[in-house]
């Protein structure tokens, strides 16, 4: 059966919600869904559509002047201010997306939060946590391909503000409505960037049309 993979009209349900809907990145989406696409080559198009979200999701970041010399003459640029942005990849599936997102901010912190879905119950079962220290100084960049029921990403934001982290985006390739609805209501101020809103879950509670699972189709595991 031919479906349609989105739910545009849903999209404006969310305000904390933002669809990059780039052509590029639409068009990487859509070989990350392809079933036949081999392991190394959805490798290579979760980074490279990582970087772009991530591009989008920076658009706002405070910067402060700064005096630079040219070989000409002295100007005054601008560089991003604050502490290092941290990128915080919820294992597995978000560690696929983080050397894209380092190539375009090099200098990027990057903390780990283990936490796998119970397959009977679908609930989030935390193993790892680690952040850098002066996490209320910090903006936070939370990274997970999938948005499904939302349990993880919301367990995930909860552990970073129990950290004291106050200013965190989530940056997921694809988003079932039902997973934006649980992770804005638990947690308002959070922004939420995807590349797809889609349709929704299966009764398996996988996104649907999807990609099936990420975690399994980066690292073979399936
Ligand atoms: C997947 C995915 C998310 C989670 C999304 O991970 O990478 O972390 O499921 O589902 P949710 O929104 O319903 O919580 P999984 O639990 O399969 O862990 P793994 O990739 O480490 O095997
Ligand atoms: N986790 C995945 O990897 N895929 C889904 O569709 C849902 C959860």
């Amino acid at each position: 059966m031919t479906t349609m993979p989105d739910a545009p009209d849903r999209a404006d349900e969310f305000t904390m919600l933002t669809v990059v809907r780039h052509p590029l990145i639409q068009h990487k989406l859509t070989l990350l869904r392809d079933r036949t696409t081999p392991t190394k080559i959805f490798k290579e198009l979760v980074d490279e559509i990582a970087m772009l979200m991530a591009y989008e999701a920076t658009s706002d970041l405070t910067l402060e002047p700064v005096e630079v010399e040219t070989p000409l003459e002295s100007t005054t640029g601008q560089r991003v201010s604050g502490k290092k942005l941290t990128l915080v990849p919820i294992l597995r599936a978000g560690l696929g997306m983080v050397e894209g997102i380092l190539r375009l901010i090099p200098s990027a912190r990057v903390g780990h939060i283990g936490l796998y879905r119970n397959h009977d119950t679908l609930e989030p079962v935390d193993y790892y946590f680690k952040v850098p220290g002066d996490a209320a100084e910090r903006d936070f960049l939370l990274l997970d391909p999938m948005l499904a029921t939302g349990g993880s990403a919301a367990s995930a934001v909860a552990s970073l503000k129990r950290a004291g982290a106050t200013r965190i985006r989530f940056l997921c390739i694809v988003a079932a409505p039902e997973g934006v609805r649980r992770l804005t209501d638990a947690h308002q101020d959070v922004q939420i960037y995807t590349a797809s809103l889609d349709r929704g879950l299966n009764a398996s509670s996988y996104i649907v049309p999807g990609l099936g699972d990420a975690g399994d189709r980066l690292f073979g595991t399936r």
